[in-house]
């Protein structure tokens, strides 16, 4: 079934990949690790890199998936008899999985704080009882299991709906409602007192902050952000219609990315310098500090059901993309219908973020090399599966798939982009493998810059 769904229309084709790169990633990561390197300087070094390297990996892996049009192992196999290579897509398979699992995690505490938004507000409370809070909220695993177990939940139904009349129409709705959200919120941060700060510290360079550590951290995120390395975009090129361009819905959805990433920071800056608030806050810069913020915000009650609203939206959007990369895999591998294997998936997803719950919390015993699991998996996949997984799909398409199939699949039999592919393909062959080497070798200490 999965082998021959596909995208129904052009937006619907823009709003299912736009969902799945536009998450966490972009509203909840993006301004905190801007905020530790120090803002503007860090956002040209994201944007650069993007483009020069997270871009091309993207429409590489758009364009695998639509030609081999299948699930994400068996692609591999369609361009190369050698079943090594079958191996990116187990090894996206099990960094699908666990993201998914913390992921899943974060997102339900997204839908715990739009219901405390809702239900309670946040003003009145002081900022010292805010942090309390959240820290008896994730200390305490029946409640943020349960949270984790509903976006889980969520997600799944979306998925067992299909790829069209789920995945694609839910996208359809929810990613305008998204930028109705932002763009209201950045309207409202401008009107705040210290705006001016806040804009300065996106605008502003100040390259002084900028290390070594701040490329590494930008090319992961990067990476995170547009959903590559896990063969997402292998499984969703397959649903995308022959008639695609694909270079342009490839730079229309990095251009997406980038807009909502740099459109959080203008949300969440400006207020943190209005109410006296460090931009280097770390993770936590969303769910303490954005809520003692809204709590003293003229307006706060309606603007904190906005942010999380957007919150959530976005996270879903990106779930369902990680679902739909072991869903399609499944139905094909085990011959079961989309429903069985919802169900299976979402059970294996349901055990893997209740050890990380448990994980997380004081004392626990379980740990992997003295980390939480929550901990684990998430270095884990962004600092070695991930890269390893871009690296070896970026050499699969410029050393092992024959550059002609390749061409005429990127550029719909040579009628469309052909220069522009040129530039993409050596982008793809050489600049990629070595800016992901060096990286990943950089970032795992194995060699020292
Ligand atoms: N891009 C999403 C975000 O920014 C996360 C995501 C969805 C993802 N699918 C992915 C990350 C596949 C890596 C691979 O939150």
């Amino acid at each position: 079934m999965s082998k021959t769904s596909k995208f129904g229309s052009k937006f619907g084709t823009i709003a299912a990949l736009g969902g799945s790169v536009v998450g966490l990633g972009n509203i909840w990561r993006f301004p905190y690790i801007t905020g530790q390197h120090g803002g503007g300087a860090f956002i040209i070094i994201y944007l650069l890199l993007s483009f020069s390297v997270a871009v091309p990996l993207l429409i590489s892996e758009i364009t695998i998936g639509r030609g081999a049009n299948t699930n994400p192992c068996k692609a591999f196999n369609f361009y190369s008899k050698i079943r090594a290579w079958e191996g990116i897509g187990y090894l996206s398979i099990i960094t699908a999985f666990s993201i998914l699992a913390f992921y899943s995690i974060i997102a339900g505490w997204a839908l715990h704080y739009l219901i405390v938004s809702i239900t309670q507000g946040f003003g009145d409370v002081s900022s010292a009882q805010i942090t309390e809070n959240f820290v008896s909220f994730t200390q305490n695993p029946y409640l943020s299991y349960l949270y984790t177990l509903v976006f889980i939940g969520l997600t799944a139904l979306v998925i067992r709906a299909g790829v069209e009349k789920g995945i694609e129409k839910y996208c359809k709705i929810f990613m305008p409602t998204l930028f109705i959200m932002i763009i209201l919120l950045v309207f409202n941060s401008m009107t705040l007192d210290k705006a001016k700060e806040g804009f300065l510290f996106v605008f502003n360079p100040d390259f002084s902050k900028i290390t070594l550590q701040s490329f590494l951290d930008a090319i992961g995120q990067s990476f995170f952000s547009l959903s590559l390395g896990m063969c997402c975009m292998v499984t969703y090129g397959a649903y995308v219609s022959k008639e695609t361009n694909i270079v342009k819905t490839g730079a229309t959805i990095a251009i997406t990315d980038v807009t909502v990433a740099i459109l959080s920071t203008l949300v969440i800056f400006p207020a943190a310098f209005t109410f006296g608030i460090q931009p280097g806050q770390g993770p936590e810069l969303v769910f303490i500090t954005l809520p003692s913020i809204f709590g003293q915000m003229p307006g706060g009650y309606f603007f904190s059901i906005f942010f999380f609203v957007l919150l959530f939206i976005a996270a879903i959007t990106s779930s369902i993309s990680m679902f739909e990369i072991v869903t399609s895999y499944t139905i094909d591998k085990f011959n079961l219908t989309r429903n069985k294997a919802v169900v299976f998936i979402t059970l294996t997803v349901c055990i893997l973020s209740a050890l990380c719950v448990l994980s997380q919390l004081e004392g626990s015993i379980i740990k992997i090399g003295g980390k939480s699991m929550f901990d684990f998996l998430d270095g884990a996949t962004s600092n070695f599966l991930m890269p390893v997984t871009g690296l070896l799909t970026a050499l699969f398409a410029g050393w092992v798939i024959k550059k002609a199939q390749f061409k005429s699949e990127a550029t719909n039999n040579n009628t469309i982009n052909n220069k522009i592919f040129n530039v993409v393909y050596m982008l793809i062959k050489y600049f990629l493998p070595i800016v992901i080497s060096i990286i990943f070798l950089t970032a795992t200490g194995l060699i020292k810059l």
